[in-house]
């Protein structure tokens, strides 16, 4: 099975993905993550791509194809890919990618959730910068505030979750990214919209109705 989750910043696509991968079997393939690993090993590309990330702005696609085309010569199973494609010729770069290996696309999920809703889980979020384990005040808050559970580091605001930066993130969702939704209703692969905005099991429920009748 390959599907798209598509969303503003903030939809819960990381949270969705991570679900679908242990009811599937399927890698979630975050380029978000790939990029945020780059940054951390100090690499030549994670620099450079930090400048944007940090600004709230897109990586150049270039850059996310290569990625992404690196981590699908290694992959046997499904993906989900989370927060990729992001822009028209990202969406063009896959299509043909799948093409060459021809692994189908089955499916893409649009996960809708509205403005006020996003501000506010982007503002909640907290990640522990020593093992990465992450938490949200408002529905998942460490058992002792300001402590990771896992190793005691101090859990912090992702770097482009200030206030500001979400503002840009969601202004380029709605310039770049939003498009791929009648790009993809022009395609043969079926789109569906879910109402993102409710707890996590239903939304979680309300995908495995959609793609259960398809899973591999
Ligand atoms: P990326 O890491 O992909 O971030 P994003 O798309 O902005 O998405 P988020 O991680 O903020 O949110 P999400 O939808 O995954 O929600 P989550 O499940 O975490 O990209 C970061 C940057 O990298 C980009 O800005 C860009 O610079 C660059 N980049 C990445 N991919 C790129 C690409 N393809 N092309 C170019 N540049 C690229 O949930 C958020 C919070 O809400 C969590 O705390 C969670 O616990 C909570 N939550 C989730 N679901 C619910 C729910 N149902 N109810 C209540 N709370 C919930």
């Amino acid at each position: 099975m390959h599907l798209i989750l598509l969303g503003a910043p903030g939809a819960g696509k990381g949270t969705q993905g991570a679900l679908l991968t242990e009811r599937y079997g399927i890698l979630r393939l975050s380029t978000g993550d790939l990029l945020r690993d780059a940054v951390r090993e100090g690499s030549a590309l994670g620099l450079d791509a930090k400048r944007y990330m940090d600004a709230g702005e897109l990586v150049p696609d270039e850059v996310i194809l290569g990625l992404v085309r690196g981590v699908m010569a290694r992959v046997r199973t499904g993906v989900v890919f989370d927060g990729f494609p992001r822009t028209i010729p990202q969406a063009e770069g896959l299509d043909a990618l799948l093409t060459e290996l021809d692994r189908p696309l089955d499916a893409v999920v649009v996960v809708d959730v509205g403005d006020e809703e996003l501000v506010r889980r982007i503002a909640g979020r907290r990640i522990c910068p020593k093992c990465g384990a992450t938490y949200n005040v408002h529905h998942r808050p460490p058992a002792v505030p300001g402590v990771c559970d896992v190793c005691g580091a101090e859990p912090r605001s992702r770097p482009d979750d200030a206030e500001e930066t979400v503002r840009r993130r969601l202004a380029v969702y709605r310039e770049q990214t939003a498009p791929l939704i009648s790009f993809y209703e022009d395609s043969p692969t079926p789109v569906h919209v879910v109402d993102g905005a409710r707890g996590m099991g239903d939304v979680a429920a309300d995908i495995a109705l959609l793609l259960d009748p398809i899973r591999e």
